[in-house]
């Protein structure tokens, strides 16, 4: 169903102070940087050859990463795993009784689709699939 891990999602409070952390001391070049807005967060995405390491920054408290910085604070957010038919891959985990946040696939960045399921399903991972733009 997984063909790789596609990112890790970090959140950050200072976008900058991060991407300097991860750009300069830890030389991962910065691949992308994009605002979703309908997901209340600006992100940029790092390279680790064919993985990435994604920084989310919330664009405001009363946002879903706004909310967990709030309660945890800054540090290792969620895990997303590529597939090529998210459907499918949607359609498996529903069947194996897993708790899913998004019933549908909805837009990411870079064009692509994720969905996310429940953390509650997964051991307390916050666990996202991504299908890449074609
Ligand atoms: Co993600």
């Amino acid at each position: 169903m997984f063909g790789r891990i596609d990112h890790v999602g970090v959140a950050v409070e200072d976008l900058d102070e991060a991407v300097a952390l991860y750009s300069e001391r830890l030389r991962m070049p910065v691949e992308h940087r994009e605002t979703v807005e309908e997901q209340g967060v600006e992100v940029v995405l790092l390279g680790v050859g064919e993985g990435h390491v994604e920084l989310l920054r919330p664009l405001g408290a009363d946002t879903a990463v706004g909310r967990f910085l709030e309660r945890r604070g800054p540090g290792l957010h969620h895990v997303a795993y590529g597939t090529d038919d998210i459907e499918s891959a949607l359609e498996c985990v529903r069947a194996a009784g897993l708790r899913l946040i998004d019933e549908c696939p909805r837009a990411g960045i870079r064009n692509s689709r994720v969905a996310f399921l429940h953390p509650t399903s997964t051991g307390g991972v916050l666990t996202e699939l991504v299908e890449a733009a074609h």
